[in-house]
Parts: C-alpha cells; sequence; structure tokens
C-alpha cells in the first residue's frame, strides 16, 4: 500500500468528503465463492419480473459484462454497449410494471451485502460530519433500501444515480433524468453542479470505486486539493492489475471488507 505523502495533507474532516461507487464497492462482489447481486440483480425476483424477463436480463448480463470489465477494449469502444445494456433492461423493466411496494420485501429476499465493516465505515463519516456521496449507475430505489435496511442511511448520505419513476399507484413507468452508466459518471458529476458546489469548502477527497469509469466520479468537485483514490479489484484480477496499479493510488484485490478504508479514516479524519 503506498500512500504517496498524501496522507498528512488528508488529514482535518472539516475539509473532507468522500464520493463511493455502489454496487461491488461498498456491495460486496462475493460471499462464501458465490456472487452477490449488484442493485439491478436483485430485481431478479418471482416478485417482481416474469421468468421470460429474468432470462433476458440474465442474457443481457452474460453479453455486456464481459465486455464493461474487457481489459483490451477502451471506453470508447465500451460506450455504445453500455447505452445498450442499460437502455434494453431499463426498458424491459418498464414492461414489467414493477411495483414500488415490492422492492424493499425484494431487497430483504436478496443476498445482497455490504462488505464487511461497512457499519464502522457509515457510522465513522457520520459521527466526523463527513458528507458521503453514493454515485452509482445501479438502480437508486433499490440502493437506497439496501442503506436503509443495514441501518446506515445516515443523514450525511446523499445519493446520485438511476431512480425509477412511478405512476400515482405506485408502478414504474420511466426512469428519471439522465441515464448513469459505468462510463457516463463525469457526465453525470457535472450535472448535480449544486451538490457539488454545496461542498466546495471540503477540497480534500476520498473516492472509492472498482472500476475504472469511477475514477470520474469527483469531476464535479471544482477545486480538489488532495485525491486519494482506492480501487476494489474483485474480478478479472490478472488482466487488469496493471490499469487498476496505475490510475488508482490503492488497489485491493479480491478484498471483501472496508479495513483499508476503515483505516485510513481512522487516520485522517
Ligand atoms: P455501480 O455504478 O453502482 O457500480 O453500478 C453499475 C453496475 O451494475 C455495473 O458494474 C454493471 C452492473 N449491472 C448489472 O449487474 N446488471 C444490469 O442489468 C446492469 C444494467 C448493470
Ligand atoms: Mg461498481
Amino acid at each position: 500500500m503506498c500512500m504517496s505523502g498524501k496522507d498528512s495533507l488528508l488529514s482535518n474532516a472539516w475539509y473532507q468528503q468522500v464520493i463511493s461507487d455502489f454496487d461491488m464497492t461498498l456491495s460486496r462482489f462475493a460471499h462464501n465463492g458465490k456472487r452477490c447481486p449488484t442493485t439491478h440483480n436483485i430485481l431478479d425476483n418471482d416478485l417482481l419480473i416474469n421468468d421470460t424477463c429474468k432470462k433476458m436480463i440474465r442474457e443481457l448480463l452474460n453479453t455486456y459484462y464481459p465486455i464493461e470489465i474487457d481489459a483490451t477494449r477502451t471506453v470508447e469502444e465500451k460506450l455504445p454497449h453500455m447505452v445498450e445494456w442499460w437502455t434494453s433492461v431499463h426498458e424491459l423493466l418498464i414492461q414489467q410494471k414493477i411495483r414500488r411496494d415490492l422492492l424493499a420485501q425484494a431487497v430483504k429476499q436478496s443476498s445482497a451485502m455490504l462488505r464487511e465493516g461497512y457499519k464502522v465505515f457509515f457510522d465513522r463519516l457520520q459521527e466526523q460530519q463527513v458528507p458521503l456521496l453514493i454515485f452509482s449507475a445501479g438502480l437508486g430505489d433499490i440502493l437506497e433500501e439496501v442503506i436503509r435496511q443495514n441501518h446506515v442511511f445516515h443523514p450525511n448520505v446523499h445519493v446520485i444515480s438511476n431512480y425509477m419513476d412511478f405512476d400515482q399507484s405506485g408502478v414504474l413507468r420511466a426512469f428519471k433524468g439522465q441515464l448513469i452508466h459505468t462510463f457516463n459518471k463525469r457526465e453525470g458529476a457535472l450535472l448535480h453542479a449544486a451538490h457539488f458546489r454545496e461542498l466546495k469548502e471540503r477540497p480534500n477527497v476520498l473516492l472509492l470505486g472498482d472500476s475504472l469509469g469511477d475514477l470520474t466520479m469527483a469531476d464535479g468537485v471544482a477545486h480538489t486539493q488532495h485525491a486519494l483514490t482506492i480501487g476494489f479489484l474483485n474480478d478479472q484480477v490478472e488482466e487488469r492489475k496493471e490499469s487498476y496499479v496505475n490510475s488508482y493510488d490503492i488497489v485491493l484485490v479480491k478484498d471483501e471488507t472496508m479495513d483499508v478504508p476503515n483505516a485510513i479514516l481512522n487516520y485522517i479524519t
């Protein structure tokens, strides 16, 4: 682990903010050798979608996830595929007329888990009044339910994500705002300028992600003084190690815990 002298510069909670991805960063990639679901995959539940739709969403995952993590393709090459993936899945979800009142139950029944040590992480930031922005290309409504059910949706948490738009009877009819996928978080950040403006007195950023696209989440911070970036490398480790080490300050390989972020927070806040 190398912090390249940034540790002392980051010290002082008053000037800090934390920006984190959600799926496979705050949530676990695997548990006991089994993959944990992303927020999209939590919807793979009989309560919400039928078998044909489940099959189609799984096929889309099998087609597009390998592209998302392909170390041989550039971000530019991946972009149109990501738009296709997200758009197709969201259209399928709308066709299923998903009911808002069943989302909490689907989250309860899922095997989604936050990384070990998550409570220390969220509680510490809340105690120190450090804002935590969760910036996710997943589903905001589901993400909020996961952190609520884990009792860490504290007042210092702000979420930027894809939110569902329900009609008056509580049935999904569209998605709100600009689509966020893995590789357009920079544009997403710039669209949420008001959030970053509010935090303009906090120029020191701790950033957590699991994709190289997550590194652009802090692009909305106008005057970053110091940024420390932590990347969780969950999958395709050998193929992607070099690019992660070249891009993130700290790279955690197949680490399902928040131990390193917690140790850093313990030191700097
Ligand atoms: P994140 O920005 O919170 O990590 O969320 C994006 C992740 O969601 C990304 O790694 C791909 C994943 N995903 C699925 O697992 N299933 C889907 O249907 C879609 C559209 C995305
Ligand atoms: Mg992620």
